[in-house]
């Protein structure tokens, strides 16, 4: 049986399964069983009220689940597929279990931009939801084999899809009344506002996108960010050239940030196996995906509600 065939049948079991994708390896279950929901969020520890993303195969299911205005099919079709995640209202609450929505009435959806990804999807002909396969609060995993250390053990089948391309989770944007910004990814509120229009102004966002918390994406050793000279022993994640005394990974020595959102995680992980007093991290310009970087690390360092 090919891996994607397995991973199929895992679905349909009711078991979990990694689902690589391009922005992070995911811990896929069958959107419409509770019963194999309910194991996504106690495998990752992840709390109740905050509700997963459901992942699909195609336009034609997308528009079974959930319901489309012009504004939600603009940026489809401008981003899928793609690391865009669309709210809008549920239209069939059959295709996706209450504990999936956390009981909302709206409905998270992606289709990824990842050949394997979409053979799964399309093979099991329904949607998969799929939070980052860490444990709650830990960084998201970005090859197979960070996914299989921090889940492995409840998943039936763990594909290698290769390492992932963008590296930071999807962008969510709400289309729940006004358009809003939920979560930063690597479509940026620029590409959202060139399909869209402006985005409705928004300080709070965090309390908006539920589960949101401060200290997520978090390794180990505790983080400091915008350092410009590492301390001595730190574990420093640069951004361009540096001297400095002790370990250095670099996000992206010609400071890309695409590059630096794809080394993100993988870095975070590595320093950690070092066990290093402090992890520092160099300022990250706040630019295009760099607003999905900030998200991260300040997360990762304890800041924002
Ligand atoms: O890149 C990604 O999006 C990855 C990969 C695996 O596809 N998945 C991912 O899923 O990050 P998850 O479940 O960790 O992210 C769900 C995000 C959370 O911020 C959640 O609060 C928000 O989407 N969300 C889900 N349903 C929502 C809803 N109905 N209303 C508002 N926010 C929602
Ligand atoms: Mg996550």
């Amino acid at each position: 049986m090919s891996v994607v065939d397995a991973a199929v049948r895992a679905l349909r079991e009711g078991g979990l399964i990694h689902l690589p994708t391009e922005t992070v390896y995911g811990l896929g279950a069958s959107a419409s069983d509770p019963e194999a929901v309910i194991k996504v969020f106690e495998a990752k520890g992840r709390p109740r009220f905050n509700p997963l993303i459901v992942h699909v195969g195609g336009m034609a299911l997308a528009e079974r689940i959930g319901i489309f205005d012009d504004r939600a099919r603009a940026l489809a079709a401008a981003f899928w597929p793609g690391s865009l995640t669309l709210v809008v209202p549920v239209r069939d609450t059959g295709l996706v279990c209450d504990l999936a929505r956390a009981g909302l009435d709206s409905v998270a959806l992606r289709m990824p931009d990842h050949k394997m990804a979409l053979d799964i999807l399309r093979g099991l002909g329904a949607g998969v939801v799929a939070p980052s396969a860490n444990r709650s609060g830990r960084p998201s995993p970005t090859t197979q084999r960070d996914a299989f250390e921090e889940t492995g053990a409840f998943v039936q089948a763990s594909p290698d899809g290769g390492d992932c391309q963008v590296g930071v989770e999807s962008t969510v944007v709400s289309l729940l009344g006004d358009v809003r910004y939920l979560r930063a990814g690597a479509v940026t509120r620029a590409q959202i506002e060139a399909v869209v229009g402006a985005l409705a102004q928004d300080e709070a966002e965090g309390h908006r996108s539920p589960g949101r918390m401060a200290l997520h994406y978090a390794p180990d050793a505790p983080v400091k960010i915008n350092v410009e000279n590492p301390s001595v022993g730190a574990a420093y994640l640069a951004f361009g050239p540096v001297e400095h005394d002790g370990l250095v990974i670099q996000l992206s020595a010609t400071r890309d940030l695409h590059e630096a959102a794809a080394n993100l995680f993988k870095a975070l992980r590595e320093a950690d196996r070092f066990t290093p007093p402090v992890i520092e991290i160099a300022p990250i310009p706040e630019d295009g995906v760099g607003e999905a970087i900030n998200d991260r690390i300040r997360r990762a360092a304890g800041f924002v509600g």
